[in-house]
């Protein structure tokens, strides 16, 4: 046994949100693999150069603790968060539950958030370091209590720091408010445009949560753009409710006063990211960027992802699961895909080396 599965198999004695925090600390503290940058795969996204395309998608580094240390592991992007204006403390723990045999996760979490004070005191400790020009820099904003002043707030405080903004209205396991006369349209239209009015020149993209049909995600594509996004990113967690949207997922669903509970994270999404990814390109067209996350737990899902039309791709439970070996596995199946079929990806303009 190497060190490394030697040490994912200590994380996994430990419960769930222990060994996540243990992580961070260690990350915080220097510790850690270290991965060598690779020119061959630089990309420019939002008007700046990553070194690569893979990104630590939402929710793993919710206060912005650990930056310098994704980083180093060769993450070339990583989106923070998601942050609330407010401190939040999420639902009552047990929260979190692994399904090791299928490599997967149902997290309940509820978005809890240190609040933006410390979020934006540790993005500032990053701007001075050598690793800020090695990573596009994303910031998570959420108001679960649906007040777009919240967003405009948030937005205004995080995008000097980061070079784009995501909204996540899309997480399973908070119940937004919002004005029970608006529809869903209204909401996140409005909700967009109060991210903007606080963005400044910095892109502000929409989080979508998993669907599998094209006139809804037509619907909610077109809304975003009409409101100002600037770009997606698909898909968030899979509520007990969407379980049929996705195939062969035989896990047993936490309850909580006997009502499943949570969002399901894994393999089992990997083909409704693709298939939304592809969608969402041929509405969208070639010029408007699409990060792509959900079930990537490999080089090769890595990469099925990038030729269903996303320009970068996120991993976060396939991370838990196979630690920084993944990272290592994924960066050289870029490396070979880049190597063999450059033509073809620029031909299909999937951005890689494009300037957005
Ligand atoms: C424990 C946990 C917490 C998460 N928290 C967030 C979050 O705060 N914001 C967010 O946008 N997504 C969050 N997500 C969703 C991930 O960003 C991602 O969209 C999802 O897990 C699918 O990717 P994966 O299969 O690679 O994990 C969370 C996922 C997990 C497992």
């Amino acid at each position: 046994m190497d060190n490394s599965s030697a040490l994912m198999r200590f994380l996994h004695v430990l419960p769930p949100e222990f060994a996540h925090k243990l992580t961070l600390t260690a990350l915080r503290c220097g510790i850690g693999p270290a991965q060598n940058a690779d020119a061959d795969l630089s990309l420019s996204l939002f008007g700046k150069k990553a070194r690569n395309p893979l990104g630590l998608s939402g929710g793993a580094d919710k206060a912005a603790e650990a930056l310098e240390g994704w980083a180093r592991m060769g993450f070339g992007l990583v989106e923070a968060g998601t942050v609330t204006l407010k401190p939040r403390t999420g639902n009552a723990a047990p929260r979190c539950w692994r399904f090791s045999e299928q490599s997967s996760i149902v997290n309940w979490l509820g978005m809890p958030s240190g609040g933006v004070g410390p979020f934006i005191a540790n993005l500032r400790a990053f701007q001075d370091k050598p690793e800020r020009n090695q990573l596009i820099l994303g910031a998570s904003l959420a108001s679960p209590d649906g007040k777009p002043e919240e967003l405009t707030r948030l937005a205004e405080e995080c995008s000097p720091l980061v070079d784009y903004l995501t909204l996540n209205i899309s997480n399973p396991n908070v119940v937004y408010r919002s004005d029970a006369n608006s529809s869903p349209e209204t909401i996140t239209a409005d909700q967009i445009k109060a991210c903007k009015s606080g963005a400044g020149s910095k892109p502000v993209l929409l989080k979508l949560g998993p669907t599998k049909d094209p006139a809804i995600l037509r619907k909610r594509v077109e809304t975003a753009l009409a409101a100002g996004a600037a770009g997606f990113v698909a898909t968030n967690t899979l509520s007990c409710a969407d379980r049929g949207l996705v195939e062969g997922l035989s896990i047993e669903w936490p309850q909580q006063d006997g009502k499943p509970v949570g969002g399901y994270s894994g393999p089992h999404l990997l083909s409704l990211s693709c298939w939304m990814v592809q969608e969402i390109r041929v509405l969208v067209g070639e010029n408007v960027p699409i990060i792509g996350v959900g079930g990537v737990q490999s080089g090769g899902d890595a990469l099925r992802l990038l030729e269903a039309g996303a320009n970068a791709i996120q991993v976060y439970t396939g991370l838990i699961y196979k630690g920084p070996v993944l990272i290592r596995e994924i960066l050289s199946a870029l490396k070979t895909y880049n190597n063999l079929q450059r033509p073809c990806l620029t031909a299909k303009a999937h951005g890689l080396h494009k300037t957005m």
